[in-house]
């Protein structure tokens, strides 16, 4: 018999995932393929991972598509990549949005080509009414570039007299970070057998549960996922408190 009523709650699925897609490369290495196979084998796996969240009800699926740091890879792999974010967009946005998923990017796109943007844009304006999940694709992302251009953004409205000697706090930080609208990741999933974060939504992870499978991304699939959710609803968050404050008390902020 359950000692107190909460023994019976069911763990709550996080509300917001957020992956590093790693292990492209590897995955076509180990088949004597060019990394341009993996790379389209992981569209793929995009592909079931983004119907699996829907289907479990999560809110927020974020993935790491192209750091800041990714332009340093060979020039033909940046531009392989870059087309098939493009092809990718111009196939998918109509299945995104008859499943009522909302498309969101986040990342310095001033850097990207010009029809790369507006079919971003195009993406973005087609769904955002949907309401199902929301998928957001880091591209040109890194979580330095999302905390300068937040605190450049405060500089600006400070120098133009829309925010006369604001205090610095986390609330304000927030408001203008890439993800301002969007709730903090609750799990962090890693593939490809790495075990670092790699300037990944540096600010938004501080209190996320992380979580690292060696498994290669092209096969991470449905069943892998359902694991790491599984993995997620065994922790217990704590925000700062004690265990015991926690199984007394609904988490707070
Ligand atoms: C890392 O693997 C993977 C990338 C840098 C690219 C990920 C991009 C995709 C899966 C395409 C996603 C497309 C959309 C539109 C969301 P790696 O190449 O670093 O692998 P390695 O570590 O084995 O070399």
């Amino acid at each position: 018999m359950p000692s107190n009523a909460t023994d019976c709650v069911e763990p709550a699925n996080p509300r917001h995932i957020a992956i590093i897609m790693d292990g492209n490369g590897r995955w076509a290495q180990k088949r004597f393929m060019p990394r341009a196979f993996g790379h389209q084998a992981g569209v793929k796996a995009v592909r079931k991972i983004v119907e699996f969240c829907a289907e479990q009800k999560i809110e927020v699926l974020t993935l790491f598509a192209f750091s800041s740091e990714n332009w340093r890879r060979p020039e033909d792999e940046v531009s392989l990549l870059m087309g098939l974010f493009m092809a990718t967009l111009q196939r998918e946005i109509n299945k995104l949005d008859r499943n009522n998923i909302r498309l969101r990017f986040i990342g310095d796109r001033s850097a990207l080509s010009s029809q790369l943007q507006a079919k971003m844009a195009e993406g973005e304006q087609q769904t955002q009414t949907n309401d199902a999940l929301t998928l957001v694709v880091a591209v040109n992302y890194g979580g330095h570039w999302d905390m300068c251009q937040a605190f450049q953004k405060v500089f600006d409205k400070i120098t133009a007299g829309e925010l006369e000697n604001p205090t610095i706090n986390n609330q304000l930080i927030n408001q203008h970070l890439s993800t301002t609208d969007l709730p903090d990741p609750d799990l962090f999933i890693r593939t490809g057998g790495e075990q670092r974060v790699s300037n990944f939504m540096l600010w938004q992870l501080a209190y996320t549960e992380l979580y690292f499978t060696p498994i290669l991304w092209p096969d991470f699939d449905q069943d892998a996922l359902a694991l790491a959710i599984e993995s997620f609803k065994g922790r217990q968050r704590r925000f700062g408190h004690t265990g015991e404050q926690m199984l007394n008390k609904p988490i707070t902020l």
